[in-house]
């Protein structure tokens, strides 16, 4: 499946960088994470369950996770941060920012990086993309701050392929019923997430070689063998 934009090379990322206060990230990307994205609706957790059930029917270890949660802290987070806001001033989107990342830097050091260690393949349902698309391109935090911010929460790690599950925000948003919509996805109006979804397409075209964009308003099933195809053809 070629990615969006796909003569662009990908975007040149420093393998290790220093930043001001001489803190040092070491940049490493890991063939063996992959993450899945997308917008509301876009049938990511179907998806990476599926994923993950094709890669153990192939032999491999391969294990599940999602964003936020996959940790007690993630899910004590996830409930926080997805509870609807009626009767409150709400959440302020560095608030946001900062909580989805305290999530991931506990995901990250708990689960996601001694899985890889130990020579696991890793699928995460949402990572730090989501934080560019709805924290950065729908609230309108500065992208190059929300990027810091991830570097500190996830120390560096980054997926070896990440899989855009698209969907337009009217039929994403459509698939979900009213009493079973998250904060997101009841409280912020459809520009919010018109921006979100264009913003994970930008991201894409902005490194076509880690990211791999499936349409996802197609049968599920479809969709299933892409994501499939994608993951086979890097391991
Ligand atoms: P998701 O698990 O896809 O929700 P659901 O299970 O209800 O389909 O995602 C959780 C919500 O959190 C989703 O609306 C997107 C939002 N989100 C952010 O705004 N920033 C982030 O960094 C992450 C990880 C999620």
């Amino acid at each position: 499946m070629p990615p969006v934009g796909g003569s662009r090379p990908p975007a040149s990322e420093p393998a290790h960088s220093r930043r001001p206060g001489g803190h040092a990230y070491t940049s490493s990307v890991n063939g063996r994470f992959i993450t899945l994205e997308g917008p509301e609706g876009a049938g990511k957790t179907l998806q990476a369950e599926r994923l993950v059930g094709a890669l153990h029917a192939r032999g491999h270890r391969a294990r599940l996770t999602r964003e936020p949660g996959g940790t007690d802290l993630g899910e004590q987070i996830r409930s926080i941060v997805l509870a609807r806001a009626e009767g409150s001033g709400g959440i302020d989107a560095r608030a946001d920012a900062l909580l989805f990342n305290a999530a991931r830097a506990q995901l990250v050091s708990e689960v996601i990086k001694p899985a890889l260690a130990a020579g696991e393949i890793v699928v995460c349902a949402r990572f730090a993309d989501s934080t560019l698309a709805y924290q950065g391109y729908g609230a309108g935090l500065p992208i190059d701050e929300l990027r810091a911010v991830a570097a500190v929460a996830t120390g560096g790690l980054a997926p070896g392929l990440t899989i855009l599950l698209d969907v337009s925000p009217e039929v994403g948003l459509a698939r979900k019923a009213d009493d079973t919509r998250n904060r997101f996805e009841a409280s912020f109006d459809l520009d919010f997430h018109r921006r979100v979804r264009d913003g994970f397409l930008e991201l894409a075209r902005g490194e076509p070689g880690r990211w791999r964009v499936i349409e996802a308003e197609r049968d599920p099933d479809a969709v299933s063998r892409d994501v499939l195809e994608a993951v086979l053809a890097i391991l």
